[in-house]
């Protein structure tokens, strides 16, 4: 028995100069027009008429430039050169649809508490409860880099992250769901009981309030989290709205998802108080033989040095220093301090514990399509793919790109009637915030000084 009685449908998208292949910006029939408001908003409304239930703008805080020590490949290749504000291109997406939510990265790393409560719950209050906010610790030395601070090692991350929370959350609830009245005749403008101050005074932060933003039609922005690690994960149960995964196959996505689950049930939270969604990229065709060659231009269109400098990038470490056939010694694995994740998965995929930069290349397939699984075939043969999938490996799916729009008008033509001919996508919106959307709980904010009015 599945937890959810429909899968969710996310997009995976950037606020850059590409999709989630590097390559993309090569394909002859992507949009490069990402610096234009009307490329946000143009996906925008192709995905709210595919009736997705998210969109999601990925971020980093630096453009890759760990390999070789040095940006200039990165800029003429164009892979992921251009980091665009995601808040910006989000909320320009938001304000041209109605009923999709927007889902934005934001780092607990380096911005203020206060500073990312007030712009989601803004952007929440905008949008009339659509917002969401994807929680990451950030994780290469090129972030603090620019943002003139030292990199801070991946455990305390997730510490200080902790704290930053319940600051912002904190600061969302100090103010009670019906504290706003506006009441012109009787001059009331809110109950002075309805609104608190915070007063925090942690390890890491400090904040008084009150907080300057009042609730929204859904309380508070939805919560992703796309940790990876024992304490990625172990945070993800903890604040997690909606969670995000790389599985590299089904069978491995499904125990993973039935640990997950049991592991949050277990901390007290119920089963189908998370989505889980993994990372896929899906390539249809009318015919089977017009997917696979679809496929295989995203395959050429790839370059081998796109997957070393992302590979450096999310490992935080310099391939370039390393030779391709060497193997890396025990100190130098233990010294990736990116993505722990990534190179364990390379340990277990190669069944070498001292793997090659060649086989990080081969089993991450960094920079190509195949990183994540890939959907491929006519609309039939991907929608059993992902019936397969849903209910036993996942609640949903973030669906990546190729290129685009193409692939998002791909998939909303061939793919979406299908899923929802059989039942197992929606074939409209069950509301208007995100939180009904998605079928996750709004925490109510009030009444708590009734008395005292
Ligand atoms: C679908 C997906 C999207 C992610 N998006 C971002 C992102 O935009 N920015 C970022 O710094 N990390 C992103 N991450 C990385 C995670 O936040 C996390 O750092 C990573 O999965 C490693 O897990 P760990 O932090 O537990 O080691 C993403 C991960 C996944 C699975």
């Amino acid at each position: 028995m599945a937890d959810f009685d429909q899968m969710a449908l996310v997009a995976f998208l950037q606020a850059q100069n590409c999709s989630n292949l590097p390559a993309s910006w090569r394909h002859p029939d992507c949009s490069n027009d990402f610096l234009s408001a009307a490329y946000y908003q143009s996906i925008g409304k192709v995905l709210e008429e595919a009736k997705f239930h998210l969109a999601f703008f990925d971020d980093r805080l630096a453009i890759p430039d760990v390999y070789a020590d040095d940006f200039r490949v990165t800029i003429k290749e164009g892979i992921r050169a251009v980091k665009l504000d995601p808040v910006l291109c989000a909320t320009a997406m938001g304000l041209a649809t109605s009923r999709l939510g927007i889902g934005v990265t934001y780092s607990t790393t380096y911005y203020e508490p206060f500073h990312v409560a007030r712009t989601f719950q803004t952007l929440d209050n905008l949008l009339g409860g659509r917002a969401a906010w994807n929680v990451v610790t950030s994780l290469n030395s090129s972030e603090a880099a620019n943002m003139g601070q030292d990199f801070i090692e991946h455990d305390l991350r997730y510490e200080r992250a902790e704290e930053f929370i319940d600051v912002v959350r904190g600061h969302w609830r100090c103010w009670d769901d019906d504290a706003l009245v506006i009441d012109k005749a009787s001059g009331l403008f809110a109950h002075p009981n309805g609104v608190r101050r915070l007063e925090h005074n942690g390890q890491w932060f400090k904040s008084r309030g009150p907080f300057t933003v009042p609730r929204s039609p859904q309380g508070e922005p939805v919560l992703i989290q796309a940790g990876q690690s024992g304490r990625g994960r172990q945070f993800a149960a903890k604040y997690g709205d909606l969670v995000f995964v790389i599985y590299p196959n089904l069978q491995a996505g499904r125990k993973a998802y039935a640990v997950f689950k049991d592991e949050l049930e277990a901390s007290g939270r119920p089963r189908n108080s998370i989505r889980i969604s993994p990372a896929v990229y899906v390539v249809v065709g009318e015919s089977e033989a017009e997917a696979q060659d679809r496929r295989a231009r995203y395959d050429e269109l790839a370059k081998p040095i796109d997957g070393l400098v992302l590979l450096s990038e999310v490992l935080n470490y310099d391939f370039a220093q390393k030779p391709y056939d060497e193997a890396f010694s025990d100190e130098e694995m233990s010294g990736i301090s990116g993505i722990q994740a990534f190179r364990d998965r390379v340990v277990t995929l190669s069944g070498r514990s001292n793997p090659t930069p060649r086989d990080f290349v081969t089993f991450t397939q960094r920079g190509t399509i195949s990183e994540f699984p890939v959907f491929t075939g006519t609309p039939k043969s991907i929608a059993d793919q992902m019936e397969e999938w849903f209910g036993t490996a996942c609640d949903g799916f973030v669906i990546a790109a190729g290129h685009m729009p193409g692939s998002y008008e791909e998939f909303a033509r061939l793919v979406v009637p299908e899923l929802q001919r059989r039942g197992l996508f929606q074939k409209d919106y069950a509301g208007k915030t995100l939180r009904e959307n998605l079928g996750i709980a709004r925490t109510p904010v009030q009444g708590r000084l009734d008395g005292a009015r």
